[in-house]
């Protein structure tokens, strides 16, 4: 029972810091483990109490040296085992959550990105961006994103610079000599503007239900990428709908969504938006470069922490020979 309610708990409280914390939580178990394997083999010179002349001389004059040692050796194991086990029992809730909350599990894509050292595939990241632009910025805010941030990943500035223009009527400044606001052209530096003003606004437009703001939303739901895709792919035809699921007015079937029932309309279908690079708009690839912006504006630091990583294994690497 108790491990029933906290694995509701946890469903709960998922957020983005969540999963993050996960991250991290895996990231020092598995330093900690690997120090403590790598100084018990005793390959890491480097944190080795190295017979150098001033250590000799320590190790000389202070009679507890070894035992201090002795005494770090541990520590880190129990640390790393400590970490280890709780970064263990972390992902084993999470993948029990994962099994038996779903309507409909989704199956897992081969995304480009998300390989260990893979990058994002920026030609998809723009054309992600227009599918936003067309389609799903008339519900959808992203608030976290201002349009500078495209510039070098998916757009060069000039181009930006006219997106960013095509915003205007949106974009509220002031106040001018008369103490009015005004409308203005979006610039590079603001962020992506709202379709509505207000949460109530939002809601009077979509029979009652908020659409959610995108920026964070790859992070912020199970199963990510894979959910999202399959979520905006999913939806049934009304023939096809189970015997017994009440749709209501302006409310569509959708098995992936919670509950199963959503009240966006299906958003995406062949050829709602021509690409500029020639690539077939199909409903599928649509989806799937709209996803990948997303993905992008969820974690756009992504590239540079792997490009990290790969300079913390090379370092950890190097820094055991001589
Ligand atoms: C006509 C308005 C409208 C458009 C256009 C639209 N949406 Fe939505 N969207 C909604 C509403 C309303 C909800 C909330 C649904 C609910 O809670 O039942 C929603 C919910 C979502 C959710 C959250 C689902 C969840 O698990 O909570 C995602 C993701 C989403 N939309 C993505 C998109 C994407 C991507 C596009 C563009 C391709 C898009 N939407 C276009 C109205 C819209």
């Amino acid at each position: 029972m108790f491990l029933v309610n906290f694995k509701q708990f946890v469903e709960q409280k998922r957020t983005i810091i969540f999963s993050n914390f996960s991250v991290l939580f895996l990231c020092t178990a598995d330093f900690f483990l690997i120090m403590a394997v790598v100084r018990k083999l005793g390959n890491i010179k480097l944190l080795k109490c190295r017979p150098s002349f001033i250590s000799l001389q320590v190790c000389h004059f202070s009679n507890g040296a070894g035992t201090r040692w002795n005494i770090k050796k541990s520590m880190y194991t129990t640390i790393g085992l400590a970490v280890g086990g709780a970064s263990a029992l972390l992902y084993a809730l999470e993948q029990s959550v994962k099994a038996y909350d779903w309507p409909l599990h989704p199956p897992a894509y081969n995304w480009s990105h998300s390989g260990v050292l893979d990058a994002y595939d920026h030609a998809s990241i723009r054309r992600g961006f227009y599918v936003y632009k067309n389609v799903c910025s008339a519900c959808h805010s992203l608030d976290f994103i201002p349009f500078r941030r495209l510039i070098d990943v998916a757009f060069t500035e000039d181009e930006m610079r006219e997106i960013a223009a095509e915003f205007q009527v949106c974009i509220q400044d002031g106040p001018n000599e008369d103490g009015e606001m005004f409308m203005r052209p979006g610039k590079v530096s603001d962020y992506i503007p709202p379709p509505y003003p207000n949460e109530e606004a939002a809601a009077a437009a979509n029979n009652g239900a908020v659409p959610p703001d995108l920026s964070l939303i790859v992070l912020g739901r199970e199963g990510n990428e894979d959910y999202i895709f399959s979520m905006l792919n999913g939806y049934t035809d009304a023939d096809d709908i189970p015997a017994g699921v009440e749709i209501s007015e302006g409310a569509h079937y959708n098995p992936y969504f919670t509950g199963s029932v959503i009240a966006m309309a299906p958003p995406l279908y062949n050829n709602v938006i021509e690409y500029d690079d020639g690539t077939p708009a199909t409903r599928s690839q649509l989806t799937k470069d709209v996803v990948t912006f997303l993905s992008w504006c969820s974690q756009p630091e992504m590239e540079k922490r792997k490009l990290w990583l790969i300079k913390f294994l090379i370092l950890i690497d190097t820094s055991g020979h001589p």
